[in-house]
């Protein structure tokens, strides 16, 4: 066996010890980045006077094979193949013969690696963020929906429960309520509307996150050698802006071994798994028959194979499940790194999976929720008859505050009246006046119509309330987002 290190070795590795060290079967999904870095470090070793015009033209040519036959799923691979760029250069050696080995000088696997692993997520960055700015734009339509409902298409029958939109309300047009929950207790009635673009803000803060990573990512280790840098006369920063990097690492040995971008990415993953899943979370618990504020569309159902009735809300389900994977993929990486004594040490090549698997299970997850939601049948009946009066107490309290009592009195006195109402197991707005007035003298016929959700809401007008204006305001500012 010909490793590209074989030189001071007396035997071949063993097989299970060379199968344990190989990374080819995970660092192959980098070819392309490999040869353009390859690519680049050639015309750099030629603008040094390492190569020359004749020898780069003939190198890059073969790079250009190489990749060509990548493309076309056709580079053939053999059991030697270390890992990519091992694998690379082999071919080229095929290709262009024993020039071929001129290409790794004044280079190292070591600024290789990590060159090619922070273009392939230079590259695949703007996927998974259009990803989320697709489920974002779900949600935003869903949101300006639900502020003016349009009746749905008439549909026949047996397809009623099928959507896109509101199903009409009984009571006539405007927008939908539901009530708002802290502790999973009713708490105060909200937009529909805004419901839904409370799970839009924290995927913007994901996709702004990404590309919050872009200035630490984009730096490029190429030309620092195995740790100490390279002796040739390579212009780093000409090489750099070549492979659409900002800058140059500015130290060799930190080069080799930074993988914060990886450590960021998973951060940034993990958190986007945890918003996902308090989605999903909130989405299978509405979709119960006990809450029934949606349907799910069948096409993101799944059945039951023993109880026929049943339609299981599973994409949510593997949402939430999956963000567990996300928060491992992190803290495996974060544990492989915070042990490391040097430079660039073997327990680095750990860092391609987990970057690898969370990138796929968000772009698995992502356009099925987005689907999900888009197709949702929201049933406003059901979320405004879960309304009562009780989450109208705070209003109450207002409406005291308002006549002049203190807020923290005002608390008090409402929660007498709603100690009443509880005792007497009628609504907190079918009080008598009487015991209304017993309570504080203040109190009027005005009290009666502080019990309007509608009313209730549209008072929330100041900026990130719920009121419909303020909704509005927020919905042209989420547009002007994505
Ligand atoms: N496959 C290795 C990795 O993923 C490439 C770098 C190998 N460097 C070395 N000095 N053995 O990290």
């Amino acid at each position: 066996m010909t490793t590209l290190w074989h030189g001071r070795f007396e035997t071949d590795p063993d097989a299970a010890m060379f199968a344990l060290n190989a990374s080819l079967p995970f660092d192959r999904r980098m070819a392309e980045q490999d040869v353009r870095g390859s690519l680049a470090w050639a015309a750099a070793l030629k603008d040094a006077g390492v190569l020359t015009p004749e020898e780069h033209s003939r190198i890059a040519e073969g790079l250009q094979a190489v990749l060509a036959e990548f493309r076309a799923g056709k580079f053939p691979f053999t059991p030697e193949d270390e890992d990519i760029h091992t694998a690379v250069e082999r071919r080229l050696g095929e290709l262009v013969g024993p020039l071929a080995g001129k290409l790794h000088t004044g280079r190292s696997r070591n600024d290789q690696v990590a060159t090619d692993f922070r273009l392939w997520l230079l590259d695949a960055l703007p996927n998974l963020q259009s990803a989320i700015r697709d489920l974002q734009a779900a949600l935003l339509e869903r949101a300006e929906a639900a502020l003016t409902p349009t009746p749905p298409p008439p549909l026949p029958l047996s397809q009623g429960e099928r959507g896109r939109g509101e199903a009409v309300r009984p009571g006539g047009g405007g927008e939908v309520l539901m009530p708002g929950y802290t502790h999973l207790q009713r708490a105060q009635p909200v937009l529909l509307s805004h419901w839904f673009l409370s799970h839009f803000w924290p995927l913007q803060r994901d996709r702004e996150r990404l590309a919050d990573l872009r200035p630490r990512l984009a730096v490029l280790p190429l030309g620092c050698g195995a740790l100490a840098g390279t002796p040739y006369a390579i212009d780093r920063a000409a090489l750099a802006a070549a492979l659409g990097f900002d800058a140059p690492a500015p130290n060799s040995m930190d080069a080799v071994a930074d993988r914060d971008f990886a450590a960021e990415f998973l951060f940034a993953a993990a958190l986007t798994g945890v918003h996902l899943s308090k989605l999903a979370e909130q989405v299978i618990l509405y979709t119960s028959a006990e809450f029934g504020f949606f349907t799910l569309d069948d096409a993101f159902g799944t059945g039951s194979s023993l109880m026929p009735q049943k339609k299981n809300p599973d994409p949510f389900e593997l949402a939430r499940g999956k963000a567990g994977r996300l928060l491992g993929y992190l803290t495996g990486l974060l544990t492989t790194l915070k042990g490391l004594p040097s430079t660039y040490d073997k327990d680095l090549q750990e860092d391609k999976e987990p970057v690898f698997a969370a990138f796929d299970t968000l772009m698995a997850l992502l356009p099925v929720l987005a689907g999900a939601i888009r197709t949702l049948t929201a049933h406003p009946d059901r979320m405004e008859s879960a309304l009562d009066d009780f989450m109208l107490a705070t209003d109450l309290a207002d409406y005291l505050v308002g006549r002049g009592i203190p807020f923290r009195e005002a608390h008090a006195l409402t929660g007498q009246a709603v100690r009443r109402a509880l005792e007497a197991g009628v609504p907190l707005g079918t009080l008598s006046l009487s015991t209304y007035r017993a309570i504080h003298p203040v109190f009027d016929e005005s009290v009666y119509q502080v019990f309007d959700p509608r009313a209730s809401v549209a008072r929330r007008k100041a900026v990130g309330g719920t009121a419909p204006e303020a909704v509005e305001v927020q919905i042209q500012n989420a547009k002007g987002k994505i």
